[in-house]
């Protein structure tokens, strides 16, 4: 079963970096940071070090401000004591021979003022997406979030670039630049979300100028081969981002430019949802920009061992990311090694506070 599987062979990303397999565990949320300084702890260093047979693992969304934070109990990467409790997941990950990137986060618009004192959430311009803002109370209506002024542009940039030395200092192997999934930096892209008249908004490049100067700022502070960035460009009806013409020529634009930077790599994700009827939209997404992009390139979304195989034989990415199929499978590796049968993830303990569908999904029984 393990013969030639192209997911179980070693790559080394740019800056020298070995990676013991192309198995990369996707960033996912799961919402047990639930201490009032939303640091991460015992149970994050188990959950984390029971997946380090992955060639490389990126950490759930971690807010970079107080102001970046949109769910309840996600960790950040802000404070002392994050960076304390990031410590201990970082040597637990090193300890058993496994690799971690940590993925920075700001939500944006998708935040509520629950989080903030009352104050309204921080977005490109001033329009609502009309979603779900997951608060402490549960479920609220989002709000018109406030329009950020150039200082907070120039301040989250600088939270960006705080939370990439956080990361160097918590011992992290790289960041990811959470840049997807219609979060503020997804915000700035989209004209939708973004009808900004300074230099900002209007031109692609203009949309796509705060993902570079967050980028130029991490570099500061660490070797840009540390750094990953995650883009989702067929991205529809999720979040309030509708795609339009100018919606895959912004991230040809962006994934071009990327070229001029040596990064660890970029990650891309495949449609959320069926975008076959959308005109403007890729539906293959590693496809597409496998040609544009001279770096190592990640997939993600809805692969499974076979695609998983596939997608690197055929040479449109160089590695796989797993989401879902790592809540259930920490051997994740082991299991595509044996053929063995994966376990099922229980959707109600995804986002739940302690150990209860994070760390207590067994290995596979070895026959
Ligand atoms: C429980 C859960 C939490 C997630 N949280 C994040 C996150 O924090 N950051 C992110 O970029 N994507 C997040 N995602 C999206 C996944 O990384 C991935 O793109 C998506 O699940 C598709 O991959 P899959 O088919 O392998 O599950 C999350 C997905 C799930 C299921």
């Amino acid at each position: 079963m393990n013969d030639n599987q192209m997911l179980l062979t070693p790559i080394t990303l740019p800056g020298g970096l070995e990676l013991k397999n192309r198995i990369w565990m996707a960033p996912m949320t799961r919402s047990r940071a639930d201490n009032p300084a939303n640091k991460p702890f015992g149970i994050h260093e188990k959950y984390y070090a029971q997946r380090a047979s992955s060639g490389l693992i990126i950490t759930e969304g971690s807010q970079i401000s107080q102001e970046g934070v949109g769910y309840i109990n996600t960790p950040g990467i802000y404070s002392d004591a994050q960076v304390e409790g990031w410590k201990g997941v970082t040597k637990a990950v090193h300890d058993k021979g496994g690799k971690i990137f940590i993925q920075l986060w700001h939500v944006g618009r998708i935040s509520h003022p629950d989080f903030h004192n009352g104050n309204l959430p921080l977005a490109p311009s001033a329009i609502n997406p009309n979603e779900k803002s997951f608060t402490p109370e549960g479920f609220k209506e989002t709000v018109t979030p406030k329009e950020m002024t150039r200082e907070e542009i120039k301040k989250t940039v600088q939270d960006f670039k705080n939370g990439g030395k956080n990361a160097m200092g918590a011992g992290f192997d790289g960041v990811e630049i959470h840049s997807s999934n219609g979060y503020l930096l997804h915000q700035f892209f989209n004209a939708t979300s973004n009808t900004r008249r300074d230099e900002y908004g209007g031109s692609i490049e203009n949309r796509a100028k705060i993902l570079f100067e967050i980028i130029d700022a991490l570099k500061e502070v660490m070797p840009e081969q540390k750094i990953g960035i995650r883009l989702n460009p067929s991205l529809h009806g999720v979040f309030g981002m509708t795609a339009d013409e100018n919606t895959i020529p912004t991230f040809e634009y962006i994934v071009e430019k990327l070229n001029s930077y040596d990064l660890a790599y970029l990650h891309l994700s495949e449609p959320f949802s069926d975008v076959s009827d959308i005109p403007y939209l890729v539906t293959e997404v590693a496809k597409h920009f496998r040609p544009l992009y001279k770096g190592t390139l990640v997939a993600n979304g809805g692969f499974d061992q076979a695609k998983g195989n596939k997608i690197i034989e055929e040479g449109d990415a160089d590695a796989v990311a797993y989401a879902t199929l790592y809540i259930a499978n920490p051997d994740l590796v082991e299991r595509f090694e044996s053929g063995a049968e994966l376990a099922q993830p229980d959707k109600e303990t995804y986002y739940t506070p302690g150990e209860k569908g994070y760390t207590d999904y067994p290995p596979m029984k070895k026959s």
